[in-house]
């Protein structure tokens, strides 16, 4: 058998841990697989001392990480410690520096920075893998990049924070308020280190910026994704989108607007948006619970794809990391977005008041006369059809109630007017909440 492949691991937390934990469970496995052996040369966290849950006395120990890729008995090194500057940003440009390959799981870094580093990747000819940084352990960066790589991918939608929906559909199936379950998807090693990321949706929208770059071959545009998270949603949405024939999803969605255009000789525009939307209970995407992720992608050849699994956790992250390194112990080097970066396309951003749907919209109105029939002209002098409206009180906030409003198809900047003529308007007693309602 060919020599070993040697890795360099920088983050022992959870996932981590969990890529040791795999590559000593099937280390023959993985041998026969890669054509050759993968074995951790080198180790490194923050704190020596702590109790990871796995035995790490074999491996060597670095403090300082940007020691590891200059490690004459390193061939890769896997960056997991997280976050998009910092020490991951220093170690992942330290390693390309030096001629080695990167395995990374950090979505912040590549959408911030991806773009950079895949050059000078490319520029170095070693590689740049980034499978786990898209919905943990599914294999969708793969699906794209080879499985669906004859295709033009139209659209690319999905589930991609195991955190949101572990809340999501724990608030569905037991009513328990948004903070109990928070704490609990923490707990389970879901979350990030700041899980305002995961709840506000950033980190959705970076896996997203990944995907839409893979999908349609647009240079990595994390800035242009409208994003929205799932902190505002009440028990009651929940109650109200259930009572319509919907579950609360935080869905990923990205597309290009190039279809008419591009006969006209213009460019495709690229549309991101991490939402919560309302998805109807027919829909594959209404069924996908707790931390499961899910992407669809609808290609023009292969019809729609729908890739589904664990998106977060040690053991499905580290799956993903693995089989990058097996990618690697094989010779694949490819470009790190398919096509090198300097092809790939700079796409404008969409303006989402041209498309056109369905939408959810919550008031909280005050409990007194006229206040419906000013709703009711606001959404009438913006054109918003009204499809249903359901009234609810709250005890909690005597009053105060709460109007669910399901719009017909429409314009989105109809729906964004009727809410622009109502703003300041003393019958709103909170923000209103808007939420797209996913169409097929
Ligand atoms: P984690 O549990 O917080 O572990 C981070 C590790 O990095 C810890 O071992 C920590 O050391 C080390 N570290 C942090 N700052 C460091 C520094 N300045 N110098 C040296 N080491 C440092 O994070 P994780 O959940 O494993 O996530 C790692 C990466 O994978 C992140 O980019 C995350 O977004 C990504 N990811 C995570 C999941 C998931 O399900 N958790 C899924 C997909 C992708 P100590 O342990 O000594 O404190
Ligand atoms: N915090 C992320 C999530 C981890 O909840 O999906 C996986 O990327």
């Amino acid at each position: 058998m060919a020599e070993p492949l040697r890795i360099a691991l920088a983050g022992l937390g959870t996932v981590g841990a969990g890529v040791i934990r795999l590559i000593e469970a099937n280390a023959t496995l993985i041998a026969r697989r890669a054509g050759r052996p993968i074995v951790i040369a080198a180790i490194g966290a923050r704190d020596r001392t702590k109790d990871r849950g796995v035995d790490i006395s074999a491996y060597a120990w670095e403090d300082d990480m940007t020691v590891m890729a200059a490690r004459e008995d390193v061939d890769v090194v896997v960056e997991l410690i997280g976050g998009a500057d910092g020490p991951a940003l220093a170690l992942a440009r330290n390693t390309i520096a030096q001629g080695k390959a990167l395995v990374t799981a950090n979505k912040a870094m590549i959408a911030h920075h991806g773009l950079e580093l895949a050059e000078a990747a490319e520029a170095a000819k070693v590689a740049l893998k980034f499978e786990a940084a898209v919905a943990g352990g599914i294999p969708v960066i793969k699906g794209l990049r080879e499985g669906a790589a004859a295709n033009e991918i139209e659209r690319v939608y999905g589930i991609l924070n195991g955190t949101c929906n572990y809340i999501l559909s724990a608030m569905e199936d037991t009513g328990r308020d948004f903070a109990e379950v928070l704490a609990e998807a923490q707990a389970k090693g879901y979350a990030e280190a700041d899980p305002a990321f995961d709840i506000e949706g950033t980190d959705a929208a970076h896996k997203l910026s990944i995907l839409a770059a893979i999908a349609f071959g647009s240079r990595i545009d994390f800035a242009a994704v409208e994003t929205a998270g799932i902190a505002r949603i009440l028990a009651a949405d929940i109650a109200q989108a259930d009572a319509l024939g919907y579950v609360i999803r935080l869905i990923g969605i990205a597309e290009t607007d190039g279809a008419e255009e591009d006969k006209s000789g213009n460019t495709p525009r690229l549309f991101q948006r991490v939402q919560p939307h309302l998805v109807p209970f027919d829909h594959p995407l209404a069924h996908v619970d707790g931390a499961t992720n899910a992407v669809v992608a609808e290609g023009n050849y292969s019809g729609r794809l729908l890739f589904q699994g664990a998106g977060a956790g040690g053991g499905p992250t580290a799956s993903a990391v693995v089989a990058d390194l097996i990618d690697i112990a094989r010779g694949d080097i490819g470009a790190p977005f398919s096509v090198p970066v300097a092809e790939l396309e700079a796409l404008a951003p969409a303006n989402s008041g041209h498309r056109q749907g369905r939408a959810y919209i919550r008031l909280t109105v005050a409990d007194r006369p006229g206040v419906l029939a000013e709703i009711a002209a606001a959404m009438r002098d913006a054109g918003v059809s009204i499809e249903s409206l359901i009234q609810k009180g709250r005890a909690e906030a005597e009053g105060e109630v709460l109007l669910a409003i399901v719009t017909h198809e429409g314009p989105e900047s109809a729906g964004t007017e009727a809410l622009r003529l109502l703003e300041g308007s003393p019958s709103l007693t909170a923000p209103p909440l808007v939420m797209h309602i996913l169409g097929d």
